[in-house]
């Protein structure tokens, strides 16, 4: 997977990237990710990227022309390598909100391109020329794309066979079938009178996953009531096969 920002802060994408998990999947050559100045492009001898809106309003827009060719650039360099140019994301509050089957989907591609905007926006010529996918990271206003298209492509390569250690981990976890993780503990046994939950230690891993998906159940149920619904439509069978149980628990002690 090659990753392509498109920003006025190249420094901030880079080193906030570069690190951990995401740094050590680029060292492997599973991913890659260049930062592209915008600035760098913009034909205006003082380096101007920005400029008044027509018809008045609060603010300054990015201008077309450098997003342009700054685009150009990334283009031409994914088309040398043998590629074709793959999606644009442009992440802004009015797009399609991230989801982590989102982020499934996105990890699929080659190549994905994140168009960071700043000001008050771009000018809207640009964007139809060049995006093919809005996207918002969540119902609240950032100064930058940045931050949003970090957390894109931490969530999208995360994904990306190879990158996480253990292959299905990124499966197991919150979200990938509604509900969230269960908790988890690790040693020592009793921190600070807290004893870790004794089917834990049982060795019987049958009653260990009964307990960790009822865990999942009730804390999905408490923290997001509404991802619990969408489980449950999903999964009548739990609970047939629990009303089930607990009926012949009931027979068992009469
Ligand atoms: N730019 C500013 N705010 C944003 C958000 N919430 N999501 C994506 N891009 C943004």
């Amino acid at each position: 997977m090659n990753f392509h920002v498109l920003t006025l802060f190249p420094e901030m994408v880079m080193s906030g990237l570069c690190t951990s998990i995401i740094g050590r999947a680029m060292e492997k050559g599973i991913l890659s990710l260049e930062a592209v100045n915008i600035r760098d492009y913009t034909i205006n001898k003082h380096k101007k990227v920005d400029d008044y809106p027509y018809g008045g309003g609060a603010g300054m827009l990015m201008q077309a022309q450098p997003v342009f060719d700054a685009y150009q650039a990334v283009l031409e360099k994914i088309h040398s390598e043998g590629r074709q140019g793959g999606r644009v994301i442009y992440l802004t509050p009015q797009g399609r909100t991230f989801h982590q089957s989102m982020a499934k989907e996105f990890a699929k591609e080659k190549d994905l391109t994140f168009l960071c905007g700043h000001y008050e926006g771009i000018d809207e010529r640009v964007l139809e020329e060049i995006v093919t996918d809005y996207v918002s990271i969540g119902d609240y206003v950032l100064t930058g794309g940045e931050l949003p298209a970090m957390v894109m492509i931490d969530a999208i390569s995360r994904m990306v066979p190879g990158v996480l250690s253990n292959e299905d981990s990124g499966e197991t976890e919150s979200f990938s079938n509604y509900l969230l993780e269960y908790p988890q503990y690790s040693r020592p046994e009793v921190w600070r009178d807290k004893r870790v939950p004794k089917i834990l230690l049982s060795g019987d891993h049958k009653k260990v996953d009964e307990w960790r998906l009822e865990q999942s159940i009730e804390k999905t149920k408490i923290q997001r009531p509404d991802l619990y619904e969408k489980w449950a439509e999903e999964n009548q069978e739990y609970f047939i096969k629990k009303a089930k149980r607990e009926a012949r628990k009931r027979n068992h002690m009469k």
